[in-house]
């Protein structure tokens, strides 16, 4: 058993981690709170694991702050998030800034208000040249919606440039296109889908379900994840001849 972050060798750590932060409303009910209460609290586990995951050395941490589903809830709750994702930009935006992160968010923005807008673009602006880890923010987004998009923006770029599409990689016009592969996705709340969370991306990523509830997730439940992905045995397809040759 690893006993903290600074236990693992380079070659454990994911460089790519994404996490559907799962459990806010149970964890608010299970203490008589209303839901938005578990929201809150899911901020504070978001911030603690942002910092856990730099202290480690991971390169890119992709989180699902929003589905496209998610407008269905009551309006109420989704007038709390969008105002938790407003607050959280203003609060956090020169702390991930001192702490050389660099934040990108993902989704259609299309549906948010223009205020928000703004300030997603501002803090994209002031941390775009950081150097340090990348924060993805998933924000009304959706998987089957970024491959579509993605598929739009190549056909477009085939008809402005006159290269076949068949010379183009759909996985350039992803919202993750730069990012490092995705090694490790961690969900908690206990269920145990995808929820059309980085659809394309997950091809090869290694899945790690937990029954912990997002804002109890802590430095010791990351380890534990980082601990899972650094046993499973990765062939991407190949046999374990051919991987153990290339090492
Ligand atoms: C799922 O829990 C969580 C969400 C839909 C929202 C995640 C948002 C945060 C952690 C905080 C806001 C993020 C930012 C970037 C400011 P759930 O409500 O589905 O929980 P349940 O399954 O217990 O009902």
């Amino acid at each position: 058993m690893l006993d903290g972050l600074n236990s693992f060798n380079q070659s454990d750590i994911p460089k790519h981690i994404a996490i559907v932060m799962d459990g806010n409303g149970r964890w608010a009910q299970q203490r008589n709170k209303p839901r938005t209460y578990g929201h809150k609290a899911g901020v504070d586990a978001l911030r603690e694991t942002i910092e856990s995951c730099a202290e480690i050395g991971v390169e890119a941490l992709t989180v699902f702050a929003f589905s496209s589903e998610n407008w269905l809830r009551p309006v109420k709750e989704v007038d709390v998030l969008m105002n938790l994702f407003m607050v959280t930009l203003k609060s956090q935006a020169k702390r991930l800034h001192k702490n050389n992160i660099r934040l990108l968010v993902i989704g259609d923005r299309s549906r948010f208000s223009g205020s928000l807008r703004n300030k997603i673009k501002e803090v994209e602006l002031l941390t775009a040249s950081n150097s340090g880890m990348s924060l993805v923010i998933a924000a009304n987004y959706g998987g089957h919606w970024d491959i579509e998009q993605a598929a739009h923006k190549m056909v477009q770029k085939s008809l402005d440039s006159n290269v076949p599409i068949s010379k183009l990689n759909l996985e350039d016009y992803l919202s993750t296109s730069g990012l490092p592969t995705l090694d490790l996705f961690i969900r908690t709340g206990g269920e145990k889908r995808v929820s059309n969370f980085l659809l394309w991306q997950i091809a090869y990523s290694e899945l790690y379900f937990t029954d912990t509830l997002w804002p109890d997730f802590d430095k010791q439940d990351l380890v534990s994840a980082i601990e899972s992905f650094s046993s499973r045995h990765r062939r991407f397809g190949k046999t374990d001849e051919q991987i153990d040759q290339s090492t």
